[in-house]
């Protein structure tokens, strides 16, 4: 979604911006060659990712600065690296293709390799921790909080007597044996769900975006645009919600009768209605048929 993109941070020449998850850097390339002396801080845990941005954006090199870190420390980074206050700010949520199709960092079911699912190779816990040393209910809730599976407590029962589990295909298996195959034209992968559960887990992404987004705006100049592409709905409801709040003169609870929180709204709404990728993109990037972009501007 780079022309989208492009346009709702309204990228101007001269201005900086911020590429919370830059990934292999296909929007910081876009960013940089949309506009002249431009510059972008993209950063990502992901170092094999950053590798592949700092080639790609060599002939950039100037004009680039790239972090191996999360985002939730982007008020530190920006302003040690001279980005804030920022005129935009881009937020790419979630796991990458290059991520997914890489049999050995263990994002997909669907290619053997060991269970991993981290961001950050360099990460504490792993999926295969948590596969083999959660309790059985904590495993379940995970599945069914982050994978929205109603199946949650017969796959984890299924897993817990399948222990120890180490490989990807492994646990597609196990999941796929205790559910059956999933029925009707838009049926996804038994194990969709639970993968999908997991790999949030590991990365605590849902904590980190409540966390990068309230800081992301903090960092933006007056006038400055906050773009973010979510995936599912776990991730556009918490957007969702933080841009109200952001957006919101009052943010007392509903039983306050009389408005007493004298809260400032930070931003205003720029689109009230998602936006959603065109079908020729769906056509050639089917990964981003389920993307979701809302901005907001700060005020
Ligand atoms: C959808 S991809 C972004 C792709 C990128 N926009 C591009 O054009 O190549 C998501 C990226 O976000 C990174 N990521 C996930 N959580 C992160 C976090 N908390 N902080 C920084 N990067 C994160 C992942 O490692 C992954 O590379």
């Amino acid at each position: 979604m780079v022309p989208q993109v492009i346009d709702g941070l309204q990228v101007k020449p001269s201005c900086v911006y911020v590429d919370c998850t830059v990934g292999e850097g296909g929007h910081t390339n876009a960013i940089l060659a949309s506009c002249d002396a431009v510059r972008v801080l993209g950063i990502d845990p992901d170092a094999a990712a950053l590798q592949i941005a700092r080639d790609r954006l060599e002939s950039h090199h100037d004009r680039i600065v790239l972090v191996q870190d999360w985002y939730t420390r982007i008020t530190e980074i920006a302003s040690g690296e001279g980005f804030s206050p920022a005129d935009g700010v881009l937020l790419d949520l979630g796991v990458s293709s290059l991520q997914l199709n890489t049999a050995s960092r263990g994002f997909s079911f669907s290619k053997p390799g060991p269970l991993d699912m981290r961001f950050d190779p360099n990460g504490d816990i792993t999926a295969a921790d948590l596969v083999n040393s959660t309790k059985v209910d904590e495993l379940a809730d995970i599945i069914y909080k982050y994978g929205e599976e109603r199946r949650s407590r017969r796959i984890a029962n299924a897993i817990a007597s399948a222990r120890p589990i180490t490989k990807t295909d492994q646990l597609a298996t196990v999941i796929a044996r205790s559910v059956g195959r999933t029925k009707g034209r838009k049926a996804i992968h038994p194990a969709t769900r639970t993968f999908q559960a997991l790999r949030i887990a590991v990365n605590d992404e849902l904590g980190n975006v409540a966390d990068g987004l309230d800081q992301a705006i903090e960092i933006l100049k007056p006038g400055g645009r906050l773009v973010v592409i979510s995936y599912h709905s776990l991730e556009d409801r918490l957007v969702k919600q933080a841009f109200r709040a952001a957006a919101s003169d009052c943010i007392c609870s509903p039983e306050t009768p009389v408005c007493a929180c004298e809260h400032k709204p930070k931003v205003r709404i720029v689109n009230k209605r998602v936006i959603k990728p065109s079908q020729e993109e769906v056509m050639t990037n089917p990964r981003s048929r389920s993307a979701k972009i809302r901005i907001v501007e700060r005020v």
